[in-house]
């Protein structure tokens, strides 16, 4: 089934400038695809677009999440609706906790899920449960009564995403550079983090430069990202020509160049 559509969706800065030039894409449930491209194609540019990040606009195409366009929607509703990003660059929140954000963002979700009408999450289920993804995804406990992202490494505020992820329990994640920064044995906690809650319920788009994440999240399906465009497609064997041969292939021929 298809989670998530794009159609011909195109993304400008505020000033104007297009940055994502008409991208089409599936996703269904229990698919991961990959997107790879060189620095500066827009990848994170389609990523906010997709969570609804107010300096992106979106000038032309759909975003259909179960067949529903929710190019309208603000990002909390996208949100609540199962949409998650996991940012190249997570922020820092100084004097919010882990703990009580992870708190307040389940409780959006489950109000959400419940009509609108409030419905915490038990205090003792909250516990068990972020005790024991913290322990399965090997974060460490000392991280939850920290300041969110406040002086944390690369690393630790890339796990601590995922540890997000797996309390809210997205239908779509869409994950951006999730590899970048961490050492080989976050890498593999990670990745198989992100393996395991893919499933009959979830589909993810990894956006990502190097194909060793890859090795542990298994894409279905690969697609190039050059210049606000997808410019080819193919299965994970894609993943590794890029890896050997670069992007110059993909790239667009310059016309008159002299030489
Ligand atoms: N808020 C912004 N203000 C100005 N320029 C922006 C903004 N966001 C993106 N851009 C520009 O849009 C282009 C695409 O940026 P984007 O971050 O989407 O690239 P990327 O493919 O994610 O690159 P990387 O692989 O380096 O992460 C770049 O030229 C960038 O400078
Ligand atoms: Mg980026």
């Amino acid at each position: 089934m298809t989670l998530l559509e794009l159609k011909n969706l195109h993304v400008a800065l505020e000033d104007g400038t297009e940055i994502v030039k008409g991208v089409n894409l599936a996703v269904g449930t229990n698919e991961v695809h990959a997107i790879m491209g060189p620095n500066g194609s827009g990848k994170s540019t389609l990523a906010y677009a997709l969570m609804g990040h107010p300096a992106y606009e979106i000038t032309e195409g759909e975003i259909l999440l179960d067949g529903v366009d929710i190019v309208e929607l603000g990002a909390d509703e996208r949100a609540q609706r199962g949409l998650f990003l996991a940012f190249q660059y997570p922020h820092a929140i100084p004097g919010v906790t882990v703990t009580s954000f992870l708190r307040s963002a389940i409780n959006a979700v489950r109000k959400a899920r419940n009509g609108g009408v409030d419905d915490p999450i038990p205090v003792p289920e909250f516990r068990k449960r972020v005790l024991g993804e913290m322990e399965r995804l090997k974060v460490p406990r000392e991280l939850a009564q920290r300041y969110l992202n406040d002086g944390f490494s690369g690393g630790e505020k890339k796990r601590v995403e995922i540890l997000q992820m797996a309390l809210l329990q997205p239908r779509i994640a869409v994950l951006d550079e999730t590899d970048s920064g961490l050492d080989i044995d976050a890498l593999k906690i990670v990745a198989g983090g992100v393996r395991e809650l893919v499933g009959p319920e979830l589909g993810a788009l990894v956006i990502t430069h190097y194909q060793r994440i890859l090795n542990y999240i298994k894409p279905d399906f690969v697609h190039v990202f050059v210049g606000g465009r997808i410019v080819a497609d193919g299965g994970p064997e894609l993943a590794h020509r890029l890896e050997a041969e670069g992007y110059e292939a993909f790239l667009p021929v310059e016309v008159g160049g002299g030489s």
